[in-house]
């Protein structure tokens, strides 16, 4: 059987430390992924081994060819503050955001990972965002521990990016799938 297409997006955050894993826990998983940067996870994946993994940065130019094929399945890992709040309000002014945006209006199956400090977590915004992100089926999965229920702020000095499991975001994407 032909491996699908699991679009790997990642944020600025220090889970993007996590990325390599998570190419190779997709691809045990029987997923094709292409990894989807914004220009702030850039530092993150610098001394990553993401193998022959297509890592697709920036907007095409006009009249190039498509660079994925369409897309089975998206995740967001992490996804910031900002990052979140954009998809959650329709921004779509980089190509992670279009491509969020665009999984979000097609009913694309999508997991997001959200990882920001209390700082961030109590602006309003956030709130609304996750609760309008969940109401469009998008599974939002906890870093801390893999629930889909609520979303703890990442206090300062917790371990955080090592105690993350991606078996969470396949988990949750094999039961989003399926439904
Ligand atoms: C060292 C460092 C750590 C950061 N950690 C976080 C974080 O945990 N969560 C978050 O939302 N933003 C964090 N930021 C800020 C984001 O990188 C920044 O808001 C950026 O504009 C996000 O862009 P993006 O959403 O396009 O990736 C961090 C920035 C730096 C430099």
């Amino acid at each position: 059987m032909s491996r699908r297409t699991l679009f790997l997006v990642t944020c600025g955050a220090p889970l993007a430390y996590r990325l390599e894993d998570g190419v190779r826990a997709a691809q045990e998983d029987g997923w094709s992924p292409y990894v989807i940067p914004t220009d702030a996870a850039l530092p993150w994946l610098e001394d990553q081994d993401l193998g022959d993994v297509p890592v697709i940065i920036g907007n095409r130019k006009p009249g190039e060819p498509r660079r994925t094929p369409a897309a089975d399945a998206v995740v967001v890992v992490p996804a910031t503050f900002h990052t979140l709040n954009a998809w959650a309000a329709g921004n779509a002014y980089s190509y992670p955001l279009t491509t969020l945006c665009a999984a979000l209006g097609s009913r694309t199956p999508t997991v997001a990972v959200p990882y920001a400090s209390d700082e961030l977590t109590n602006h309003p915004a956030w709130s609304a965002s996750l609760t309008m992100l969940r109401r469009a089926g998008i599974q939002i999965v906890d870093p801390h521990d893999g629930t889909s229920g609520s979303v703890r702020p990442i206090a300062p000095g917790t371990k955080v990016v090592d105690a993350f499991r991606w078996e969470w975001v396949f988990k949750q994407l094999a039961a989003t799938d399926r439904s």
